[in-house]
């Protein structure tokens, strides 16, 4: 235990109650953590950044999801990056940082086989939990195995400037796509995506219909689309599909809030005479592509074709404000909280 009388007692955040529609602070609870002794095989560990991330907002429902649900009451859990503070575990050693699920809580004890060191010398353990961790891999898993993208394709992404949106379309430059394609929901977002990142084009999708705005941008047609939001987004990339388009559905963060369901593409005959191919995924299916991304991101990073942007919240006690805006669009980048 290092609780004493000057450390304040560490705390997490736990599930109130599962929300209908959008969440609000009223569904989370920020309490103080017990911390129980080591056993053997185990590790405590003080995060230092933690992910908030969109599927989260589907494990706060009971509704059978991939992911476990949330338990009302207890902890909740995600990416986080921290220092050990004490090992009971080979491999493990004090001031080791280490890659977990503990997250939403500032001290976690956890049975090291759940956990990996990470080399922080030369890059921040942020990027564990963005560029270098399960959203930059959900990107190229998408891009490469799912969607298949060849040089020359011209790739439409949604959620453009958003964490794995953003290493889409860069990943999509690097690998030689004609034109890459970047929604986004703010002018500066779209500014972001173009100016900073490479992005051929983009525009901002409330400014007017998604359909009519890819049109404009893409007037030959689409190869690809990376789809990170759904709804009116997927029914417009279906509308501008080419001969053998690909789609990789990704997110639909769109309807993650909805109360009913939301109706579906009008137009999926086009997929007829596209010969098109809609393709849902999961990351967690392709762990093989791991170190072929890790290895290949290094050298994109090193060579200045990958950047990654963070957008970062202080404090646990701000944690639930951070994750409500990933939902709402207030990040730019990888959305995190830093402990
Ligand atoms: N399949 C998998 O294994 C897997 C893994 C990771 C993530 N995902 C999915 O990938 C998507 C992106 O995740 P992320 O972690 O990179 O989050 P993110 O893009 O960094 O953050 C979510 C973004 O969604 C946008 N958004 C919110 N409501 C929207 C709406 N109604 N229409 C269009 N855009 C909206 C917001 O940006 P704007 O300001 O542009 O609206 C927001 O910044 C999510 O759908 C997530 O569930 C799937």
């Amino acid at each position: 235990m290092t609780d004493s009388a000057t450390t304040p007692a560490p705390r997490e955040v736990r599930l109130a109650s599962c929300p209908v529609g959008w969440p609000t602070p009223e569904n989370f609870e920020l309490a103080t953590s017990e911390v129980p002794a080591l056993a053997d095989g185990q590790i405590r560990v003080r995060n230092v950044v933690m992910s908030v991330d969109p599927y989260m907002r589907g494990r706060m429902s009971a509704a059978k999801s991939y992911a476990a649900p949330y338990e009302v009451g207890a902890a909740m859990g995600g990416g986080a990056v921290g220092v050990v503070e004490e090992s009971r575990a080979e491999g493990f050693a004090a001031g080791d940082h280490v890659l977990h699920a503990e997250g939403w809580r500032e001290v976690a004890v956890l049975d090291a086989s759940s956990a990996r060191v990470v080399d922080t010398s030369s890059v921040p353990a942020s990027a564990y939990l963005g560029v270098l961790g399960m959203t930059g891999l959900t990107a190229y898993a998408g891009l490469t195995r799912v969607a298949a993208m060849k040089p020359g394709d011209v790739v439409f992404v949604s959620g453009a400037a958003g964490a794995v949106g953003s290493v889409v379309g860069q990943l999509a430059k690097a690998l030689g796509a004609s034109k890459v394609i970047g929604s986004a929901g703010s002018a500066e977002k779209v500014r972001h995506v173009v100016e900073d990142l490479g992005f051929d084009e983009a525009f901002n999708y409330k400014d007017g219909p998604v359909s009519e705005q890819l049109r404009a941008a893409a007037p030959d047609g689409i190869d690809v689309y990376f789809d990170n939001v759904g709804g009116e987004h997927l029914e417009a990339a279906i509308g501008s599909l080419n001969l053998g388009g690909r789609i990789a559905v990704c997110g639909m963060i769109s309807v993650y809030n909805d109360t009913e369901p939301a109706p579906g593409p009008r137009n999926l005959a086009r997929l007829i005479q596209t010969r098109g191919r809609i393709e849902g995924f999961l990351v967690g299916d392709h762990y093989d592509l791991a170190s072929e991304y890790f290895g290949r991101a290094a050298g994109w990073l090193a060579d200045g074709s990958l950047s990654s942007r963070e957008t970062f919240v202080d404090g646990i006690d701000h944690a639930v404000d951070a994750f409500l805006g990933v939902l709402r669009g207030e990040n730019t980048g990888k959305m995190l909280v830093r402990l």
